[in-house]
Parts: structure tokens; C-alpha cells; sequence
């Protein structure tokens, strides 16, 4: 179970994510000490919660058009990009929209120097997990797991990379804490599905960009799952760890309340007493639907 556990520590705290590199220490020590732009976008969040529809819908109103950025969100993504301080995160046009699942504490220090504005995205935590759980599938990282013997994994420990969101939540709030003047905007992926325009008119307002009403309304229509499944079809696709490429693992259903469908009874009772109990444990964020 413990397959993608690295144990690895860089300031007293594991390395969240897949162990992509060949060194993760040293590339998490690079990813903190990476320069930051003032006008830098950071999306900080755990595993599916939306963070691709996010990254282009914030590509589209930075750039102020409706084309697609033609970028997976892998490419900005701190932790996938081999050559950290490579031209191409270095020439990419002002303002970069960079993303990770790291904890907080593992992130660039200049974050908080030069104030980027992080915008945290979250989901609820049976869907993320159901959305996880056909990630790894589809990736054939653990190809061979039932999604009971998943739910177990994933519940069962603090400190392992395919972990719960909890986690990463507690992590974020305490940076909150501990940095009540930074620029933070929560999104929840429920709202943004449930009324597009109003988050993505939030969004425009937080990054301080002018977007009329009927231009979000035309973000929202080429950022719809639909839109971005069918043009996800064109892109090249990053290798993963098996050097599989899977596009299914990224847009797959697109739905809210999708764990109706993948949990049972039992498992819906025991992950409810697994978050509560997390949540006693200081994790502040209400996730919608719980
Ligand atoms: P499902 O597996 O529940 O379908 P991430 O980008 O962080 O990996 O998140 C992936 C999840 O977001 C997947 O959830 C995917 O289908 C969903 N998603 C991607 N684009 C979306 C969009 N435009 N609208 C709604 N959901 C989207």
C-alpha cells in the first residue's frame, strides 16, 4: 500500500505528491528557493479538485481570449517541471499561472515576500477521492486496487503521498494563519460548476483584470467539461511514472456527487466518521456536500 511512499522529509514534513523525481528532496529545496514574479497566479490544491478547468479558465481571462492556452497544467506544475528555472517557465508571458500539490510550507519562499495571489481550490472529499481513486487506475499506478482496498489506504495514514485532502487542508490553513494578510481566494468546485460567471467574475475581480460579464459568460461556455474534454483529445499528453499516458485520467465524468455512485453504505458511514474525526483534528475548511 505503501507503494508511493518516498518517507521523505524536507522541513520536518513528508513530500506530498507522486515522487516523480529522481530526487525529491532536492527538487522540493529547488521549488522553494524558485524566484516568483509579483504578478505571479499560484492555485494551490489537493489532487482533482479541478485544478486544469481552473488553470485555463484563469489562461483565458489573463490573456483576455477564449483560445485555448494549448498548455496542460502539468507544465506549470512546480513539482513536474524538470528544469526548474528552464526558459520555459522563465519566458512564459507575464502573468504565469503556476500550480501545485505541495504543502504550503514546501512552496517558494518569495510566495510570501512578493505576495502572489494563491488561489485555493477545493472539492468534496468523497468526490476527490472517487476522482483519485480512477486516476491512479486509469494510470495504472495501482491498477490491481478495489476501490474498498483504496478507501482504506487513503484513510489510513497521515503521511503517505496518496493520502487524503485533509491533509493538504490542514497544511494550507496553517499558512493562512500564519500569513493573515496574504492575497488568498478559496474556490470550492461545487460553485464553480454550479454558477460559473459569478466565480469566474470573483476570479477576475481577485487578479485585479477588467472582464466584462458577457466575456466570463464566454469563458464559462469553452471552459464546460464538454469544451475542455474534447479539446484535452488534441493535446500531448505528459509521460507518467509507468511512462503511460492516459487523457481519460483528467476528464472523465465532470459531476458532482459522482461518490453516489462508487461508495457503498458502509464505506459512505465510515469515511463520514474518518472526516469528522479528521476535522477534530483542526482542519477548518467546510467541504461542500458533507
Ligand atoms: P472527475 O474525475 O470527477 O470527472 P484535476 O484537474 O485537478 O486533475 O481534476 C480533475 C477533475 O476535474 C476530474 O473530475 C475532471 O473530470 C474534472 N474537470 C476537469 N475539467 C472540468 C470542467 N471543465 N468542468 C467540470 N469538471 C471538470
Amino acid at each position: 500500500l505503501n507503494l508511493l511512499n518516498t518517507g521523505l522529509l524536507v522541513d520536518n514534513l513528508p513530500i506530498w505528491h507522486f515522487p516523480v523525481r529522481d530526487d525529491p528532496v532536492t527538487h522540493v529545496k529547488k521549488i522553494q528557493a524558485l524566484p516568483m514574479r509579483k504578478d505571479d497566479i499560484f492555485i494551490a490544491s489537493f489532487m482533482k479538485c479541478g485544478t486544469h478547468w481552473l488553470s485555463e479558465i484563469l489562461y483565458m481571462l489573463t490573456r483576455g481570449s477564449t483560445d485555448y492556452s494549448n498548455k496542460m497544467k502539468e507544465s506549470a506544475m512546480l513539482e513536474l517541471v524538470d528544469d526548474l528555472p528552464s526558459l520555459e517557465l522563465e519566458s512564459t508571458l507575464s502573468p504565469r499561472i503556476l500550480n501545485s500539490h505541495l504543502y504550503m510550507a514546501h512552496l517558494p519562499k518569495e510566495i510570501v515576500q512578493k505576495k502572489v495571489k494563491m488561489i485555493h481550490l477545493m472539492r468534496n472529499a468523497k468526490d476527490t477521492a472517487v476522482s483519485w481513486y480512477h486516476h491512479i487506475k486509469e494510470m495504472s499506478v495501482l491498477d490491481t486496487f478495489s476501490f474498498d482496498k483504496f478507501l482504506q489506504a487513503y484513510m489510513l495514514d497521515d503521511h503517505i503521498p496518496m493520502s487524503h485532502q485533509l491533509n493538504f487542508l490542514r497544511q494550507f490553513s496553517v499558512f493562512e494563519k500564519t500569513h493573515p494578510d496574504h492575497p488568498i481566494m478559496h474556490i470550492h468546485y461545487e460553485d464553480l460548476k454550479n454558477n460559473p460567471v459569478d466565480v469566474i467574475l470573483r476570479l477576475a475581480s481577485f487578479i485585479r483584470i477588467s472582464a466584462s460579464e458577457t466575456f466570463c459568460q464566454q469563458v464559462a461556455e469553452a471552459c464546460s467539461f464538454e469544451n475542455m474534454k474534447r479539446d484535452n483529445e488534441r493535446r500531448e499528453m505528459p509521460e507518467n511514472i509507468n511512462g503511460k499516458i492516459s487523457k481519460g485520467a483528467f476528464y472523465r465524468k465532470g459531476i458532482i456527487g459522482d461518490w453516489k455512485n462508487c461508495f457503498t453504505i458502509a464505506q459512505s458511514e465510515s469515511f463520514d466518521e474518518f472526516i469528522q474525526a479528521q476535522e477534530r483534528k483542526g482542519c477548518p475548511y467546510t467541504l461542500k456536500g458533507e
